[in-house]
């Protein structure tokens, strides 16, 4: 079987949230908000090592604190897939998946859905369904419809033969403006992405009601395995 590592992205300052510390570091119930991935990837036995990539500043204590057999700690760059190229440096698999620190409900089911797509493709990216009406918009105006039966909502884990992604972010040192995720590198190259459908649990925690709302899912989750017991 191929190796797999697993790179979490957790090296952006997360300034909408409007706290001191990163937003990848901030206690969600207690625990940091880049432990709850953290805790379900080194449970999944596909999943050789875990890399995680933190700012400057979290390098120390997040190395103390999770650097270990199976998790290796570096530090980010300016751009999220400067922070992906640093992760890269320092994994010897052939796969890798890409996650952002900032969602943290991450699930064995989704891992698998990516993972089933393996033979089919160099890159899978996880989606979800688009339930909004979306528009354009100028100004103060509304613009057209866009039809969302076409769209998707594009989140993380994100998978990647590892020698066609480092290939892309070659390309991306060239480009104007950085890539939002590395997925768009892979399409500019004309690698065929697949898509793998998530949850839309693990939603990417950006707000202070995003952090309301994670802290009520696991409370909830935390009561129904009581209730359990
Ligand atoms: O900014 P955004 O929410 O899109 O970031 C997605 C993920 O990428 C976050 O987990 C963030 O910590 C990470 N990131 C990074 N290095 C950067 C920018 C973002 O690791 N320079």
């Amino acid at each position: 079987m191929s190796s797999l590592d697993v790179i979490i992205v957790a090296a952006g300052s997360g300034t909408r949230l409007g706290l001191s510390v990163p937003k990848a570091f901030v206690p969600l119930m207690g625990k940091p908000i880049l432990s709850y991935s953290l805790q379900t990837f080194l449970s999944h036995q596909a999943i050789n090592s875990v890399i995680l990539v933190v700012p400057d500043s979290m390098y120390e204590s997040a190395n103390r604190d999770y650097a270990g057999k199976r998790v290796k700690v570096t530090t980010g760059g300016e751009h999220r897939w400067q922070s992906v190229s640093r992760g890269i440096d320092i994994s010897d698999a052939e796969w890798v998946m890409i996650h952002d620190a900032a969602r943290p409900f991450v699930s064995n089911m989704v891992i698998d859905r990516l993972l089933a797509m393996k033979p089919k493709y160099d890159c899978v990216i996880t989606v979800t369904p688009e339930v909004d009406t979306i528009r354009m918009y100028s100004g103060d105006q509304a613009g057209e419809t866009v039809d969302r039966d076409k769209l998707v909502r594009v989140g993380t884990p994100q998978m990647f033969r590892k020698e066609t992604l480092c290939q892309g972010l070659i390309r991306a040192k060239s480009l104007p403006t950085p890539p939002t995720d590395e997925a768009i590198l892979m399409q500019q190259m004309g690698v065929k992405v697949g898509i793998a459908w998530g949850d839309p649990r693990n939603f990417k925690i950006t707000t202070p009601s995003d952090l309301e709302i994670a802290e009520a899912l696991i409370a909830r989750s935390q009561q129904m395995s009581l209730g359990g017991q």
